[in-house]
């Protein structure tokens, strides 16, 4: 359960650690580490709750709103995003705190009426709409596809605090709340995968929306997104990401990714690794019938090329391997060069299944890919290396 946590004199985190959530938006994103639902009460003149948490959750969040004020006397109910993992509480919230006024985005208010039926007035807030708590503002800044439409953030111009729910989160729990009481390499790694799995798609909307920001003059001291950990140390490191990952800015890292039948495409998969790594680029390699495909998509994130491999079965590609292709498209990473490879019995064809989807999600394909028939040979294996090095030389271009 434990208890409320101050971020500054009137402004409490009230959320909830979820240390045993292994998967997220149903099984679809892995969740190794955990995850929190963060929601947080602005006590002043006036006192507004920003965000709920996920149902099981609900009684976290009011044992923690009723340490700190009488939940009746609650003024605003800010829903920043309609998905349930903060949303999900909005009816125990709204009968625990009945004067509490709901703001939301238009979007916002269609998605709780669909959610949870209708009976409430909201106060419907756009980019530039503030309310006054007394010392201190809220300012909301709608961001739509940021991931949903109805996604807004808010801002405390007084306290230098953004919180922008979803954005800049983490699917990570930890018994401290801030980025400088926790190991960060886990932190980042987490960011970076939550990045790539959930907000990838929205790159160009991302860079919009801190060239925005920037352009409000908005000055950041703190971030408290709706998941992980709250950015107080150094809110700009999670703020520079964002701006890399959203412009594709890889680092000179490949990703071999493949599966396998009877060894011969994982024999092609070690030489494409061997000669990417003589090319001096910095290369990882996932098997896919025992990776996390979420892990690898984390990892893709981060790389400048991509060399997927299957061997050919049924004029295609191996069951295996097609979920990472399917991800790729609707996930859309910017600026990867991307490649495909394989080995074939009798008939081939995969690696143009490969090219072709890789094209779709809006790939630099290097064409044609590589083939082997049967077993490779001592000259396939050396095609396989010779293209590694090929590729880690335009990686380093
Ligand atoms: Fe954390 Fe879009 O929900």
């Amino acid at each position: 359960m434990g208890k409320a946590i101050a971020l500054n004199q009137d402004t409490f985190w009230v959320g909830a650690v979820d240390w045993n959530a292994r998967y997220f938006h149903g099984a679809v994103l892995s969740t190794h580490r955990g995850t929190t639902y963060n929601s947080y009460l602005l006590r002043d003149q006036k006192t507004a709750l920003i965000d709920t948490v996920y149902p099981p959750f609900a009684d976290d969040l009011v044992q923690k709103i009723k340490s700190l004020i009488r939940p009746e006397e609650l003024d605003y109910l800010v829903i920043n995003h309609v998905e349930i993992d903060h949303s999900g509480s909005f009816p125990v919230i709204r009968e625990l705190c009945p004067r509490a006024r709901v703001v939301c985005t238009q979007r916002g208010y269609e998605g709780l009426q669909g959610y949870f039926g209708g009976g409430f007035e909201p106060l419907i807030v756009k980019t530039g709409d503030t309310i006054s708590l007394g010392r201190r503002t809220l300012q909301f800044i709608e961001a739509p596809m940021l991931h949903w439409p109805d996604s807004m953030f808010t801002y405390v111009p007084e306290d230098s605090l953004l919180l922008p729910n979803d954005a800049f989160g983490q699917h990570i729990a930890t018994a401290s709340r801030f980025d400088d009481e926790v190991d960060m390499a886990e932190v980042m790694q987490e960011a970076a995968k939550y990045y790539a799995n959930i907000l990838m798609p929205f790159g160009s909307l991302v860079s919009r929306k801190l060239a925005e920001i920037n352009k409000l003059g908005l000055s950041i001291k703190m971030i408290a997104p709706s998941h992980g950990i709250i950015w107080r140390g150094q809110p700009e490191r999670i703020v520079e990401a964002y701006a890399r990952w959203a412009e594709g800015l890889g680092r000179p890292l490949a990703v071999v990714a493949y599966d396998t039948m009877w060894q011969s495409t994982e024999r092609m998969a070690m030489a494409l690794l061997d000669g990417l790594e003589a090319g001096g680029v910095e290369a990882k390699l996932y098997k896919l019938s025992s990776s996390d495909r979420n892990d690898v998509i984390a990892a893709i994130l981060e790389a400048r090329a991509v060399l997927i491999g299957s061997p050919t079965i049924n004029n295609d590609i191996l069951p295996t391997v097609s979920p990472l292709l399917d991800d790729l498209m609707g996930l859309r990473p910017r600026n990867k060069l991307g490649m495909g490879f394989g080995s074939y019995g009798w008939g081939g064809g995969a690696q143009q299944v490969i090219e072709e989807r890789l094209k779709a999600a809006k790939f630099e394909v290097i064409e044609p890919g590589i083939t082997a028939k049967w077993r490779p040979t001592a000259e396939d294996a050396q095609r396989c290396f010779e293209r590694g090095r090929e590729v880690a030389e335009r990686i380093k271009q």
